[in-house]
């Protein structure tokens, strides 16, 4: 007999089992449901709604409930439909009808609300760790490589040399923006949306606030309606996963290209790499590479969230089910993506004279010959059209701007002095965008300094957590 049996006059259809069941994916959320089913009835006995007695037995029989499912993950059963039934029957086995009591000023509808909120706290603060982790590793590269330079691009095509550091540091503030956007979205999932009942609240004497300081949320939602049928929450953190994974994937692009022969500007280690079936020469950089494929899934469940929950009146309805395989799916592949990427980033070798070669043997120089005329006192825009013409004649002639002669550089303009040659070295050329946010040294070093100051405050909003969630 089902728990809600009691109106029903037949069994239910082996299939209606089978496609309402959520039992094979919500399992998930075995821990978090008992933990929410402790405080609930933790509250219950404070209220005086049950006896002492009556809660230290559902207590224990819940304790021992949680240790039957870690156990054996076949005591589920999909006749019970979904993760709080099967914990409310097996409770009942466990310590029989006074297991009944359990339920009391509480439906699945504002229980399944709180458990994905307790959930989804532990994997905003595992991926907030997680990409502190990565944005350490890019530090530690970037501090190795201050005197590394590599042609920076814009539409692909060499543009003006930058600091290898200064290549990293940029996906330090990139990730530095998706922790900020995590750490701000756990004040709307920290808060309490149980005792809203199925809609409309309870008629029982609730403690709210009990419950709520039971399992450390900050608040108590404010509306029943609104506390049942929201998932912003959810959308609100496949949203902050689609930008990570964006992330991750335009990093993982350049990785891919970087480490191609043509590049050649990096290699990942050998454990970060697999190899090919059939060419005996084939390493190949997989783990970027899916990295750049799985943030297709994790854009897909976010587009499958918004669009589960377009039409859906208040408040909640059983359409809402959906929402929790692809939230289980982003934070696993987040998960898995984060984790690999720290220790490939800490492991790849840089190829710092392959770089440099794709720098001195290219006209990257050419803006810094432009802005030193203009010292000179040219007009930008002439100044501009006397250095196309010297690149356009070096192309015909097969060199570089810092192969010519003073002669040869004069006969493009009269102004240019034997002082060139010093400003159109590569390391001059990066060392003169001094300023706050460019890519010479010392603003490098500033950037350094920025950096380390996010990580500071992560690091104590990660203690903050870890007392809060103990
Ligand atoms: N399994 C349900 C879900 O995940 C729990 C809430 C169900 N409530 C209900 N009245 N059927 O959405």
């Amino acid at each position: 007999m089902k728990l809600w049996g009691g109106r029903f006059t037949k069994p239910t259809n082996e299939l209606v089992d089978e496609y309402t069941a959520s039992i094979s994916f919500d399992q998930k959320l075995a821990t978090y449901d008992i933990l929410g089913s402790l405080a609930h009835v933790n509250m219950l006995a404070s209220a005086g709604i049950i006896e002492a007695d009556e809660r230290d037995t559902i207590v224990d029989g819940l304790k021992k409930v949680d240790a039957l499912i870690k156990s054996n993950k076949d005591v589920l059963t999909k006749e019970n439909e979904d993760i709080h039934m099967n914990v409310e029957k097996l409770l009942i086995d466990e310590i029989g009808p006074v297991g009944g009591k359990l339920h009391t000023g509480r439906s699945r509808n504002d229980q399944i609300a709180l458990d994905m909120r307790l959930y989804l706290r532990d994997q905003v603060v595992t991926l907030v760790e997680l990409l502190t982790t990565l944005q350490t590793a890019l530090l530690n590269q970037a501090k190795a490589h201050t005197d590394t330079i590599l042609p920076g691009y814009t539409h692909l095509q060499r543009a003006q040399p930058v600091l290898f550091a200064h290549h990293l540091l940029s996906y330090v503030f990139m990730f530095q923006r998706d922790v900020e956007r995590l750490m701000d979205s756990f004040k709307r999932i920290n808060k309490s949306p149980l005792g809203a009942g199925a809609l409309a609240g309870t008629s029982f004497p609730i403690d709210r606030h009990f419950v709520k300081d039971e399992l450390n949320f900050y608040r108590i939602t404010e509306n029943s309606l609104d506390s049942v049928s929201d998932r912003d929450f959810v959308v609100e953190f496949l949203s902050d996963a689609s930008l990570i994974m964006m992330h991750l994937s335009r990093f993982s692009e350049e990785l891919v290209q970087w480490s191609s022969q043509e590049f050649n500007f990096i290699e990942l280690d050998d454990a970060f790499c697999t190899g090919s079936s059939m060419m005996p020469q084939k390493k190949n950089p997989d783990v970027p590479e899916l990295v750049r494929g799985k943030t297709g899934r994790v854009y897909g469940h976010l587009m499958g969230i918004l669009t589960t929950l377009k039409g859906l009146p208040l408040a909640y309805n059983k359409d809402m089910q959906e929402d929790k395989e692809g939230m289980f799916d982003t934070a696993e592949t987040l998960i898995g993506a984060l984790s690999l990427f720290s220790p490939m980033v800490e492991t790849m070798t840089v190829n710092k004279e392959v770089m440099y070669e794709a720098v001195a043997k290219d006209y990257s120089n050419a803006t810094d010959l432009a802005d030193y005329l203009v010292t000179k006192g040219l007009p930008f825009r002439e100044a501009h059209a006397v250095v196309g013409e010297a690149v356009l004649s070096c192309i015909d002639n097969h060199k570089y701007l810092l192969d010519l002669t003073l002669a040869e550089f004069k006969q493009f303009s009269e102004v240019i002095e034997a002082d060139i040659f010093e400003v159109l070295d590569p390391l001059a050329v990066v060392n003169a965008r001094k300023a706050h946010g460019g890519t010479a040294k010392q603003s490098v070093e500033w950037q350094f300094g920025e950096a380390e100051n996010y990580l500071s405050d992560t690091t104590i909003w990660l203690e903050k957590m870890a007392e809060l969630l103990s």
